[in-house]
C-alpha cells in the first residue's frame, strides 16, 4: 500500500505534491518519486528512501502547473530507485496504490507486442497497457479501456505527454479522494494530504474514474456512465493533521486522548434521558432486539478493540458475540446469517481484508454497522449503517487514539443494546453514562503521570523480550500492550491471558524479561497475583498496571502503575493509554522511527 497524490492549477504543483507526500508518508515509506510537466515534457525524480531523500533532488521553485506523487511500500520488487514510481511509458506516467494480480499474464502479452520493462513492479503493466491504448485514442478512453484488463486493486493517477493540462484517476478498491480549491484539483489517496489548501471533497467511488482539467472535472463509471456528486466539506482541518509542536505524530496523538475521546462522546449522549442516542447508531428500528448473535471483524489494534467489545456486549446485553479477525473470516466457510449483526472496527475504513469480510457479511444477508474513523472511506460507504470515532487523523502508524475511541463506541453501543434488550436497569445506565463522560478527565490525569512511563521505559528498553498479562476484559488490552511495543520497538512481546500463564509462556521467564501484568479489582485479582509470585518465584522483574481500586500490596512488583478508578469496563481505556506511552518511549530511547516503523504500513489496503 502506498499514497498517491496528483495536483492540477495554479499553485505550484511540485511543492503541492511534495507536501501532500510528507502528509500520506505514513501509507508507505521505503520510497517515493514525483514526476511534473516543465512547460515541455513531464520530468521524473524518484529514489529509494524517504521524501527528504527525494526532496534532495529536486528544485521545488520550479514551476509547474501538473504534478503526481507517490510514496510507496513495496509489494513487487524491492525497495529501490527503479522500482520507485511514478512509472512511464513513451506518453503516459502514473502512480499506483494498489496490486495488479494478473499483471504477469499481461507483462508477458505486453512484452511480446515489444514494450520493455525496467522495475519488478507489477505497476508497470498499466503503464504500457494504457500506452497501448492511448496510441491510438484520448487518455481518458485508454485508461478505461486498460483498467478493463486489469484485475486487483488500484487508485491511479495517470497524465499524459499528449495532453499536459490533463489528469485522470482511477479507483478500484483502493481509496482515491478528490480536492477541490480556488486554485487546482488535486487527487489523493486520503483527505490529510490535501487539508492544508482544501476540505472540500468529492468521494469517488469504486470503479469511477475523475477526469480532471483546468476547467473542471468529470466523473465517469467505467462503462462511460456520467455521474452527478456535489463535493462535501470535512470537517478536519490541516492543523489536526500537524505534530503541533510535538515530536511526533505518536506522542501527539496519544496527547490528543482526553480531546479524541470527548469527540466521539459529543452528541451520543442525551443528556435528558441520560441514555445513548439511538439515531447516533444509524440502527433501523427493532433490529437491536431481533439479532441473534453479533459478529465483530477487524485487523490489528482493531481486533483487539473487537475483543473488548465482546466483553462488553456479553455482559451487559446477555446476547453472543464472536470476534475474528477479518484476514480469518473472509476465507472461512463462517456461519452467518440474515439474524446476525455484522461489526466491523476499522480506524481508516480502508483495510482490505476487513472490506472482503464486510462485503461477505453483507453477501450473506447480515446486517453491517461500521465502527470507522475514516468519513467517506469504504468500509463507510459500503456498510448499512455507520458510527464514526470523530477522534480526528491519526497519522503514526501504530494506532493510539483511534483505540481508545474504538473502546468508547463499544461501550456507547453496548449500553444502546442493554436498554433495547431491557438488561439495563435506568439507575446502572446513568451510571454509566457518567463514568464515560469522566473518562477524558481521566486520561489527562494519566497523562499527566507520562514521567513515570520514561522512567520505566529508561529501565526497561534494553530487555530483548516482554510478556503482558491480563485477565477477562484486560487480557485484549495485554494483546494491545504487546503489539504497540513491538511495532514501535521491534523488542519481542506477547500478549497472554493470564491464566494461561503456566501453559506455556512461564517457560520464557528468566532475571531478564519483564512481565507486565494489568490488574483489576474483583475476585480474578487473587488469582493474578498468584501469577506474580510465580513469576518472581523465578526471578522475573514485574511491572503491574492496576485500578486504584485494587488495594492489596504487591511486593515483588519492581513498578507500580496506577490509573484512577473507574468502572470495570471502562479500565481498558485507562490502561492503553500508559502502555502506549510505555511503548513509544522505548522505541524513542532505542532511537527508532516510532510514526513509520519498519515493515509497516498505517492502511493495509492490499492482501
Ligand atoms: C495496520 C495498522 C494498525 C491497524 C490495522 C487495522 O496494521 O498499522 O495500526 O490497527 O492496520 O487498521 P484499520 O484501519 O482497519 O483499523
Amino acid at each position: 500500500m502506498c499514497g498517491i497524490i496528483g495536483y492540477l492549477g495554479k499553485g505550484n504543483a511540485i511543492d503541492i505534491v511534495l507536501r501532500g507526500l510528507k502528509r500520506l508518508e505514513y501509507r508507505g515509506y521505503d520510497s517515493a518519486g514525483v514526476a511534473f510537466f516543465n512547460g515541455g515534457d513531464f520530468e521524473i525524480r524518484r529514489c529509494k528512501g524517504k521524501i527528504r531523500d527525494l526532496e534532495a533532488l529536486i528544485q521545488v521553485s520550479l514551476n509547474s502547473n501538473l504534478a503526481v506523487g507517490h510514496t510507496r511500500w513495496a509489494t513487487h520488487g524491492v525497495p529501490a530507485d527503479h522500482n520507485a514510481h511514478p512509472h512511464c511509458s513513451d506518453s503516459v506516467v502514473l502512480v499506483h496504490n494498489g496490486i495488479i494480480e494478473n499483471y504477469l499474464v499481461l507483462k508477458e502479452e505486453l512484452t511480446s507486442l515489444g514494450y520493455q520493462f525496467t522495475s519488478e513492479t507489477d505497476t508497470e503493466v498499466i503503464v504500457h497497457l494504457i500506452e497501448h491504448f492511448h496510441r491510438d485514442m484520448p487518455l481518458e478512453e485508454a485508461v478505461r479501456e486498460a483498467t478493463g484488463r486489469l484485475h486487483g486493486a488500484f487508485a491511479l493517477v495517470v497524465v499524459s505527454r499528449k495532453t499536459p493540462d490533463m489528469m485522470v484517476g482511477v479507483r478500484k478498491d483502493s481509496p482515491l479522494v478528490m480536492g477541490i480549491s480556488e486554485d487546482g484539483y488535486f487527487l489523493a489517496s486520503d483527505v490529510p494530504a490535501f487539508l492544508e489548501w482544501t476540505r472540500r471533497v468529492v468521494f469517488l467511488e469504486d470503479s469511477e474514474m475523475a477526469v480532471v482539467t483546468p476547467d473542471g472535472y468529470r466523473i465517469v463509471t467505467f462503462d462511460g456512465r456520467e455521474v452527478h456528486r456535489s463535493p462535501t466539506t470535512v470537517d478536519w482541518t490541516a492543523s489536526m493533521a500537524d505534530k503541533g509542536g510535538y515530536r511526533h505524530y505518536m506522542l501527539k496523538e496519544i496527547h490528543e486522548q482526553p480531546s479524541s475521546i470527548a469527540n466521539t462522546l459529543r452528541g451520543r449522549i442525551d443528556l435528558s434521558r441520560m441514555a445513548v442516542n439511538p439515531g447516533e447508531f444509524m440502527l433501523p428500528d427493532g433490529l437491536l432486539t431481533s439479532i441473534n448473535r453479533v459478529f465483530i471483524v477487524a485487523c490489528g489494534t482493531s481486533w483487539h478493540a473487537g475483543l473488548v467489545g465482546k466483553y462488553m456486549i456479553e455482559s451487559l446485553c446477555r446476547i453472543p458475540v464472536e470476534v475474528d479477525l477479518a484476514s480469518e473470516f473472509r476465507y472461512r466457510r463462517s456461519l452467518i446469517s440474515r439474524g446476525d449483526l455484522f461489526v466491523v472496527i476499522t480506524q481508516s475504513g480502508e483495510t482490505a481484508d476487513t472490506l472482503a469480510a464486510q462485503r461477505e457479511a453483507k453477501r450473506q444477508g447480515a446486517f453491517t454497522l461500521s465502527i470507522c474513523n475514516v468519513i467517506g472511506s469504504s468500509s463507510a460507504r459500503e456498510a448499512d449503517a455507520v458510527f464514526y470515532l470523530h477522534s480526528g487523523p491519526e497519522i503514526g502508524v501504530a494506532s493510539t487514539k483511534a483505540f481508545t475511541s474504538q473502546l468508547v463506541a463499544l461501550y456507547l453501543f453496548s449500553l444502546l443494546m442493554a436498554e433495547a434488550r431491557g438488561q439495563i436497569d435506568s439507575s446502572l445506565r446513568r451510571q454509566m453514562l457518567q463514568d464515560v463522560m469522566g473518562i477524558p478527565e481521566k486520561v489527562e490525569g494519566v497523562l499527566k503521570r507520562e514521567s513515570e512511563i520514561e522512567e520505566m521505559a529508561r529501565r526497561y528498553s534494553n530487555s530483548k523480550d516482554f510478556l503482558y498479562l491480563g485477565r477477562g476484559i484486560l487480557y485484549p488490552v495485554a494483546l494491545e500492550g504487546a503489539l504497540k511495543l513491538k511495532e514501535i520497538s521491534y523488542i519481542h512481546a506477547e500478549g497472554y491471558p493470564a491464566g494461561e500463564m503456566k501453559h506455556g509462556p512461564i517457560a520464557l521467564i528468566d532475571e531478564q524479561m519483564p512481565t507486565v501484568f494489568l490488574v483489576q479489582a474483583g475476585e480474578l485479582r487473587r488469582k493474578v497475583f498468584s501469577n506474580i509470585e510465580e513469576v518472581t518465584a523465578r526471578g522475573g522483574r514485574v511491572i503491574v498496571f492496576k485500578s486504584e481500586d485494587v488495594r492489596d500490596p504487591i511486593p515483588s512488583a519492581e513498578h507500580i502503575f496506577e490509573v484512577p478508578r473507574t468502572n470495570e469496563f471502562l479500565e481498558p481505556v485507562l490502561m492503553a493509554v500508559p502502555l502506549q506511552l510505555l511503548a513509544y518511549y522505548i522505541g524513542v530511547r532505542k532511537g527508532y522511527d516510532v510514526d513509520q516503523p519498519r515493515n509497516l504500513a498505517k492502511s493495509v489496503t492490499v492482501e
